[in-house]
């Protein structure tokens, strides 16, 4: 069985991205073949700023590993070195029905929050499709706001097959019931482009910053309340020892839930639940030949699985003669 996800290089990492996408696929490292990459073709629809891209695509490989994935039990690359992917592509977009992108909930979101519209970002998901069906991937773990692009990749796989024969894997997402959408500081979706966040990787001034930030009603202390509906237990919720979550828990429905108390508790939780993870990152961040050296061997792997997918492509639709 083969899992594959990849993440943009275009911020830094939160606990939504934590959650939704690497905590999953890190669990998957023994259970398949494993698939990670770091998307930097698709962050160029939102970011056109050479240094920042630069910089946080060698950052997106230092959180990948600091974080406990293991160059040695999986396929780890970045997108653009693995130029296959953008032929596929136009094999795809050919067609794609313009009807399915259109539909596409994640463009228009995009664009009604300022990013430029662009073919580049109307065309995203195809070149996610690529992405997927260039490994014949099975499994694709997200956070649910990716589910329909993985529907589009679907459509498009099943409408290949039906047209050129069985030729592409029909990929599923893996979404976590509990995870699917973590909440940001404000209870909305966790999101970068929400500003919202709270980052994995913060010195721990910035973290209390952020946790301080969560927005809670004003109620009194001694008033009970319901825990599900409060943006700060929701947090908490996912880092907590579960006897401390209990306690916590019956604080809300008893009456007695400070949340300045609990703000406190919840930084010192997620400074430890990241603490070796930090160090590991800031030694990995200090050494980028170092992973530039992993991602060069993981680009020779990845385009050594994707020539045998693009040559029998080439194949089933009369590109090579
Ligand atoms: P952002 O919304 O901050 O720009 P990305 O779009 O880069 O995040 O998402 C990277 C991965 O993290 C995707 O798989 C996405 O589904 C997941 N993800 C992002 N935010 C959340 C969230 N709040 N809850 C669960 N998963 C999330
Ligand atoms: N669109 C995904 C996101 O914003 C990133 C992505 C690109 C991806 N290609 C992929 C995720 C392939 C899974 C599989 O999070």
């Amino acid at each position: 069985m083969k899992i594959l996800s990849g993440i943009q290089p275009s911020g830094k990492l939160h606990i939504g991205n934590y959650f939704g996408m690497m905590k999953p696929m890190i669990e998957n490292m023994d259970k398949a073949e494993l698939y990670a990459f770091i998307v930097n073709l698709h962050a160029l629809t939102s970011v056109q700023d050479k240094e920042a891209l630069q910089r946080d695509t060698l950052g997106a490989a230092a959180d990948f590993l600091a974080l406990g994935l293991d160059p040695e039990r999986c396929v780890f690359w970045v997108q653009s070195d693995v130029p296959e992917v953008t032929e596929l592509m136009w094999y795809l977009s050919t067609m794609t029905p313009m009807g399915l992108l259109e539909r596409c909930h994640s463009y228009k979101d995009k664009v009604s929050r300022g990013i430029a519209s662009s073919h580049g970002l109307f065309s995203y998901p195809v070149l996610m499709a690529a992405d997927i069906l260039l490994f014949q991937a099975d499994i694709v773990p997200v956070g649910k706001d990716q589910k329909q692009h993985l529907e589009v990749a679907r459509d498009i796989a099943i409408k290949f097959n039906n047209t050129f024969g069985d030729t592409f894997v029909v990929p599923e997402p893996q979404i976590s019931e509990t995870l699917a959408t973590v909440p940001g500081t404000d209870g909305q979706k966790m999101s970068k482009s929400y500003g919202n966040t709270i980052g994995i990787f913060l010195s721990r001034q910035e973290l209390k910053k952020r946790v301080m930030a969560i927005v809670t009603d004003s109620s009194p202390v001694e008033e009970p309340k319901d825990p599900e509906a409060c943006n700060l237990y929701n947090i908490l919720k996912l880092f907590a020892p579960p006897e401390r979550l209990v306690e916590i828990h019956d604080l809300y429905v008893q009456g007695g839930a400070a949340y300045g108390y609990l703000k406190l508790e919840l930084v010192d939780i997620l400074w430890d639940y990241f603490h070796e993870a930090r160090q590991k990152r800031e030694a990995l961040a200090a050494d980028p030949g170092y992973l530039r050296e992993i991602l060069a061997k993981g680009a020779d792997k990845a385009r050594q699985k994707a020539s045998l997918t693009l040559d029998l492509v080439r194949e089933r639709i009369g590109i090579c003669y």
